[in-house]
């Protein structure tokens, strides 16, 4: 992997996500066998989280123990990033004792700075912009229950938020079609679809949910008000009516389409818990898969 950091998906080559679904697939497949790995032996990630989080913590902690290495939380109270201290000072000292870090935090300018000044790998555990390692587990979900990547189309009914703009950088890198139904005003970020294009991938933006689930291979949804956005709250929920997953999106979509949502999930606004737990539903094979994807990010980067 040519990368130093895991910032953006955007900033990973083809070869750097393909090279990381194999790693993470080849760990996955050991570690069911049995197979206790001491590829991290030594090594130390420190954790911040400025927001709350299950998945993300438990992944990458429980990630690292089976690579033989450590994690340290440090929660939203320990470090008061940017207020307590600078963030390039805690970039600097953190890289003084550990071997990588990984941030989850409000502004994607934090997680650019912090790899700006640390000596040691940056890890995004979500910010406003983006998820990157979300991505890497949902395409690796995917790619286990389609066997490829390429011509499938991926429909992300919702905000065009963090978790799509991932999906929408992979996608473009993994030769995957994406379309989004969101309500008008909640469009993906202008330079994000931008960059996929620039690349020749095909970004469609509708404001029919139906007609956006309409041959889907994939469904995906997320949150509505996302983690920093709670006093959009009510406004916000009421322009998604009607942008939920449910048995009629379902119908609409290929009969073999893979559902996915990267959880936590608000059952009865993005999905219903009938569409969450139908046939194709995949959500916690993916919500598995965080943690073999992440264990691959942090062997690439950090061994
Ligand atoms: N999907 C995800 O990132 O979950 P957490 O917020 O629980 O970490
Ligand atoms: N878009 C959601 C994802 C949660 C994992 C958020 O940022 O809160």
């Amino acid at each position: 992997m040519n990368a130093r950091h895991l910032v953006s998906l955007r900033d990973l080559s083809s070869e750097d996500i393909h090279e990381i679904l194999e790693v993470a697939r080849h760990l996955k497949l050991e570690h069911r066998s049995g197979v206790h790995h001491t590829l991290l032996a030594g090594k130390t990630l420190a954790m911040i989280f400025q927001k709350p989080s299950l998945r993300t913590r438990v992944s990458f902690e429980a990630g690292m123990e089976q690579l033989g290495g450590h994690a340290i939380y440090l929660g939203p109270g320990d470090i008061k990033l940017g207020e307590r201290e600078t963030t390039e000072d805690i970039a600097l000292n953190l890289s003084r004792f550990c071997d990588a870090i990984m941030a989850r935090v409000f502004k994607h300018e934090t997680v650019v700075d912090l790899a700006k000044h640390s000596t040691i790998p940056v890890i995004n555990g979500l910010c406003d912009m983006d998820h990157p390692c979300q991505g890497l587990a949902d395409f690796l979900t995917v790619f286990e229950k389609k066997r490829r990547f390429e011509g499938l189309t991926l429909t992300f009914i919702g905000d065009g938020n963090n978790v799509a703009h991932s999906l929408i950088d992979g996608c473009a890198k993994l030769g995957m079609n994406f379309r989004i139904g969101c309500p008008e005003g909640y469009e993906p970020n202008v330079e994000v679809v931008a960059a996929a294009k620039k690349l020749g991938a095909s970004v469609e933006i509708l404001h029919d949910p139906l007609a956006a689930a309409k041959k889907a291979d994939v469904l995906y949804t997320d949150v509505w008000i996302s983690m920093g956005q709670e006093a959009e709250g009510k406004s916000k929920a009421n322009a998604f009516k009607g942008f939920t997953i449910d048995s009629k999106l379902v119908a609409a979509a290929n009969k073999d389409a893979v559902i996915l949502h990267c959880l936590p999930a608000h059952y009865g606004e993005e999905i219903t818990y009938e569409a969450s737990r139908s046939p194709g539903s995949a959500i916690f094979d993916q919500a598995e898969n965080r943690m073999h994807a992440q264990k691959a990010v942090l062997v690439l980067l950090m061994s």
